[in-house]
C-alpha cells in the first residue's frame, strides 16, 4: 500500500513539475522574433516565436495539411528540418519511419520554434491556397450521404490533379478545427469544388459541412495530396470504393474521360444495400459514352424489396471474378474503409498489380 501511494506521489510530483514547466516557458521565456528559411533561401519567413512550427508556416500562409488541426494524432503534418528544431519528440515517433527520421522528417505542429529554423518543403505545398467560397447546392444521396457544391469567390479558381483534397475549416468549441476532404468535382471545373461527405455521427467536420445551407460561407485550404494519376492511355485504371470513398473515384473517372476517351476504366463500388446506391445512373450513361468504361456496383446485404439485380457481395470478390489476372499496365486507386481496402488489395497483388500501382485513401 505505501509503495504504491509512493508512486502516486511521485506521478503526481512529475505531472506537476511538467505543467509548471509549461507554463512558465510560456509566461517567462521570450523566443522573439525567430526567422524560417524554406528551401535554402527560397522564401525567409518572420514569426513569432514560441509557436509550433506548423501555426508559424499558417501564420505565414505555407499551408501544410493538418487533419487532425496539431494534435499529434493525424501525422499529416510532415516536412524535412534541417536545422533548428530541437530532439524529436516522443509525440511525433509513431508517425515518422527510421529513414524519415534520417531524412529530418518531422511532425510540423510538434516542433516548437525556439530559434532560427531551416526547412524543405515540396513545391506543391508552397502553391496551396486559402479559398473563400459559398455553398451552391447540397444534395442528399443516401440517407447519411451529402453532395456539397461550393463556388469559389477569392480565389476564383483551383488548380489541382485528379484525388487531391482540401482541408475543411469547420468551428468547434474550442476554436476551428480542420478536416480533410477529397474533391469530387472533375479537376476542369476550375471555379467550383464538390465534396461528398458522410455524416459521423457527433463528428464536428461532417456534422458541420451536413448543415450548411446555400449560400453559407466556408474557409477550405488545397489542392492536397500525392496521388499521381498514371497520364498513359494504356494503362488501365482500377477504381475500387465505398462510402464516401466515391469522390475521389468521381473526379478521377470525369477529368480521364475529359481528356482520353477511349480509355480503359474498371469502377467497382461496394454498397450494402439499394438504399446506399447513388450516382449509379450518371455512370451508366457515362459508359454509353465510352465503351472501354465498366461499372460494376455490389451489394454486401441486397433486400428482398431491392430487385438487384447486380453484383452481390461483398466488392472484393466481384472485383476477383471480373478482372483478369497479369493483365498489360494497371494502375488501381482504392477509397473506403480500411477492411475493404485491405481485401481488394490482397485481390490485386494476386492480380499482377505491384505495391507501387496500388493507391488509396483509408476513410
Ligand atoms: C485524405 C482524406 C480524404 C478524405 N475525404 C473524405 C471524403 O471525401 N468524404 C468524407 O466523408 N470523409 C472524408 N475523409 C474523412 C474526414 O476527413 C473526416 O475524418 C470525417 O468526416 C470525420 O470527421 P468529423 O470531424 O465529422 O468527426 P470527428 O469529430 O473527427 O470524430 C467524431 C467521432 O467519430 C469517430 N470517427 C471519425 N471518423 C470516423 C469514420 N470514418 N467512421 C466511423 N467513426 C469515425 C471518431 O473516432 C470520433 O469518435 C477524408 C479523410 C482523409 C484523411
Ligand atoms: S497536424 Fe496532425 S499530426 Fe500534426
Amino acid at each position: 500500500m505505501v509503495f504504491l501511494w509512493s508512486i502516486l506521489v511521485l506521478v503526481l510530483l512529475v505531472v506537476g513539475l511538467a505543467v509548471l514547466l509549461t507554463v512558465a516557458e510560456s509566461v517567462l521565456v521570450n523566443y522573439g522574433i525567430c526567422v524560417i528559411d524554406v528551401n535554402a533561401g527560397e522564401k525567409s519567413l518572420e514569426v513569432e516565436g514560441g509557436q509550433s512550427l506548423l501555426s508559424g508556416l499558417i501564420e505565414s500562409k505555407i499551408f501544410i495539411p493538418s487533419a487532425c488541426g496539431g494534435q499529434g494524432t493525424c501525422g499529416f503534418c510532415k516536412i524535412k528540418v534541417l536545422g533548428g528544431g530541437g530532439p524529436i519528440l516522443p509525440t511525433e515517433t509513431p508517425y515518422i519511419s527510421r529513414g524519415e527520421r534520417r531524412d529530418g522528417v518531422r511532425l510540423a505542429c510538434q516542433v516548437k520554434i525556439r530559434e532560427d529554423i531551416n526547412v524543405k518543403i515540396p513545391e506543391d505545398l508552397l502553391n496551396v491556397k486559402l479559398f473563400n467560397a459559398t455553398v451552391k447546392s447540397t444534395t442528399p444521396m443516401t440517407s447519411n450521404i451529402k453532395e456539397i457544391r461550393f463556388s469559389l469567390i477569392e480565389p476564383a479558381e483551383i488548380f489541382s490533379r485528379p484525388g487531391q483534397y482540401v482541408q475543411i475549416q469547420a468551428p468547434s468549441p474550442d476554436g476551428p478545427v480542420f478536416r480533410a476532404y477529397s474533391i469530387s468535382s472533375a479537376v476542369y471545373e476550375t471555379d467550383e469544388v464538390e465534396l461528398v461527405v458522410r455524416l459521423i455521427p457527433g463528428g464536428i467536420g461532417s456534422t458541420y459541412l451536413h448543415n450548411l445551407e446555400v449560400g453559407d460561407p466556408v474557409e477550405f485550404t488545397g489542392p492536397y495530396g500525392e496521388f499521381i494519376f498514371d497520364e498513359d492511355p494504356e494503362t488501365e485504371l482500377i477504381c475500387v470504393g465505398g462510402g464516401a470513398g466515391m469522390a475521389p473515384m468521381k473526379n478521377i473517372i470525369k477529368s480521364m474521360y475529359r481528356e482520353q476517351p477511349d480509355r480503359t476504366c474498371w469502377l467497382f463500388f461496394g454498397c450494402r444495400a439499394k438504399e446506399d446506391v447513388f450516382y449509379l445512373e450518371m455512370y451508366e450513361e457515362l459508359a454509353k459514352q465510352h465503351p472501354n468504361f465498366h461499372v460494376i456496383y455490389g451489394l454486401s446485404e441486397p433486400q428482398p424489396e431491392d430487385d438487384w439485380e447486380g453484383e452481390t457481395g461483398f466488392i472484393h470478390l466481384s472485383l476477383d471474378k471480373l478482372i483478369e489476372a497479369d493483365g498489360g499496365k494497371r494502375q488501381a486507386f482504392l477509397c473506403g474503409p480500411p477492411p475493404m481496402i485491405d481485401a481488394v488489395t490482397r485481390v490485386l497483388q494476386a492480380k499482377g498489380l505491384a505495391d507501387e500501382d496500388i493507391f488509396y485513401d483509408e476513410f
